[in-house]
């Protein structure tokens, strides 16, 4: 491709997103006519263009889905000054470039505004507004909530918590009525919840639940309202409306098998009368067909209308916790053999987890966490038992045994998730650091799934560039932060006054120093 022809090719795609227009053009004269091409042979896109079932929506914040592709992958939003810019792959086919991210994200908090569809049609996912379940926009998912590495570069996925999604009702050459399509996306099995409805894939254009067959999306999760599989979940479903399913009814499939590999492979495939779930590890190994047969009954035909969801309900039914890496939608019935070679295709980009420098946070190693603020580097995160209460307060060496203890944290698994962390306090009690209404608490553990998920928190890179900062795992846009010396979540800007943008960043970074007990 030419660099006119990437220019109105980056044109033509950016036109929705218009705020990135200006500078996602400068970014392609600027430096990515001179990128290297380092492309892989084919992509996911051209192995099913191959085949006769093109893609017809292509969705990745971590990669070109094809081997020519040098387009947009994502557009983020700063907090400090409402800006955008976008991130390209760091080659032609390549991986996204984070580095465009971290350094446009540095002292401030992103979101991830958009995500471009790479098959040309235009088809790129923004903000979902209100539906019939739940009213909108929705919240924006937290651009630095999912860092991974794809083929040993750091990526970003897209870290849903409940509140967030995107959509597109308004698209181009997806499936309508009874027409066929394939679907897949790459996710995070580890992370996901019982509520309505972490999907990908097709749905309503009104934003409202149309009946039976007005959707056809892959779900994720471990919702067993309508249908599930074997095992406790989370389970790969299809959200065809006023239902999510297993196989060929409601209820239990048990052909349909608890699937949570760390990078999973969810697909689902739709034609007359004929529909089919495959799943399988999105790191090794092939797929299995976990359903292929008949329609559920009121399901045929089907009465597509090819908006496209990510991460909500067709009726923005919005309460679903997920991760995205990578998806698309195909025009066609893909043959076994074309999703075969799609997976193999996935497991070549070797998705990893993401280990922050130095990772501090293995378990059951005892730190104590300093303030960075510069007003604040004498305190520390200290839970007392006695008030219940979590802040900052100043140690010393001279400083009570008992304080010492409640500055010190043991690192546990996350309550909630085994890739984030749980701080149980080293005082003795047996407490946990939890959120309730925002704010910290030193509590014990109830044992609910409330407090797991309140409970944990994933250590990021710090939000002021150096140390690390802490993640709410149920408010992914919240981090720990000390306000007024109290320990809160609290996000960049909101309703809360411990949301105040000012020193938010450095209010929220803290430094991992030696346990003071
Ligand atoms: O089919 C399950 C859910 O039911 C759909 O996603 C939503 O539109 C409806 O509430
Ligand atoms: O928590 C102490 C200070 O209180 C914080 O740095 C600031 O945000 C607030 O004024």
């Amino acid at each position: 491709m030419t660099v006119r022809q990437r220019v109105r090719y980056a044109r033509r795609v950016l036109l929705p997103l218009a705020a990135a227009v200006t500078l996602a053009v400068g970014i392609l004269l600027g430096g990515g006519a001179s990128a290297p091409s380092s492309a892989a042979t084919s992509g996911p896109c051209d192995i099913y263009a191959a085949a006769s079932t093109p893609c017809v929506a292509a969705h990745s914040t971590t990669r070109a889905l094809y081997a020519a592709y040098d387009g947009p992958l994502y557009q983020v939003k700063r907090a400090s000054d409402s800006t955008t810019t976008t991130v390209y792959p760091l080659a032609t086919g390549g991986y996204a470039n984070a580095a465009t991210q971290d350094s446009f994200c540095a002292n401030t908090y992103c979101t991830i505004t958009g995500i471009y569809d790479q098959s040309g049609n235009g088809n790129n996912l923004t903000d979902a507004p209100a539906g019939g379940a739940a009213s909108g926009p929705d919240i924006l998912a937290n651009a630095a909530a999912a860092p991974t590495t794809a083929g040993g570069h750091k990526v970003y996925g897209v870290f849903i918590s409940p509140g967030m999604g995107y959509r597109d009702d308004s698209t181009k050459n997806i499936a309508t009525g009874n027409a066929s399509e394939g679907e897949y996306a790459v996710l995070d099995g580890t992370h996901y919840d019982n509520g309505c409805c972490f999907d990908y894939g097709n749905a309503e254009t009104n934003n409202d639940d149309d009946g039976s067959g007005t959707m056809e999306a892959i779900n994720f999760g471990n919702e067993t309202t309508w249908g599930y599989g074997s095992g406790s979940g989370p389970w790969i479903m299809a959200d065809l409306e006023n239902g999510l399913f297993s196989g060929a009814s409601a209820g239990l499939n048990s052909a349909d098998p608890t699937t949570n590999y760390r990078f999973t492979t969810a697909m689902i495939e739709g034609g007359a009368n004929q529909w089919a779930i495959l799943g399988g590890n999105a790191d090794s190994g092939s797929l299995s067909t976990d359903y292929s047969g008949v329609r559920p009954s009121g399901y045929n035909p089907m009465k597509k209308q090819g908006a496209i969801i990510l991460g909500i309900g067709g009726d923005n039914s919005d309460s679903s916790a997920g991760t995205f890496y990578e998806g698309v939608m195909t025009s066609g019935y893909p043959t076994a053999a074309t999703e075969a070679a799609v997976q193999s295709n996935i497991t070549s980009v070797g998705y990893a987890n993401y280990t922050l420098p130095s990772n501090p946070f293995t378990t059951g190693t005892a730190i104590s966490l300093q303030a960075t603020t510069p007003c604040c580097t004498a305190d520390y995160l200290t839970g007392n038992t006695s008030g219940n209460d979590v802040g900052v307060t100043a140690v010393t060496s001279s400083s009570a045994s008992t304080l010492k203890a409640d500055a010190t944290w043991i690192v546990e698994p996350g309550l909630a998730n085994s890739s984030c962390v749980s701080f149980k306090s080293a005082n003795g009690s047996g407490d946990y650091m939890r959120h309730y209404n925002f704010e910290l608490y030193l509590e014990p553990n109830d044992g609910t799934s409330q407090f797991a998920l309140d409970a944990t928190f994933c250590p990021r890179a710090g939000n002021s560039g150096s140390n690390y900062s802490f993640m709410s795992y149920n408010f992914s846009y919240k981090y720990i932060r000390h306000y007024n010396y109290i320990g809160y979540v609290a996000s960049d800007g909101g309703s809360n006054t411990w949301d105040a943008s000012s020193l938010w960043y450095e209010d929220s970074t803290w430094a991992v120093a030696s346990p003071w007990s």
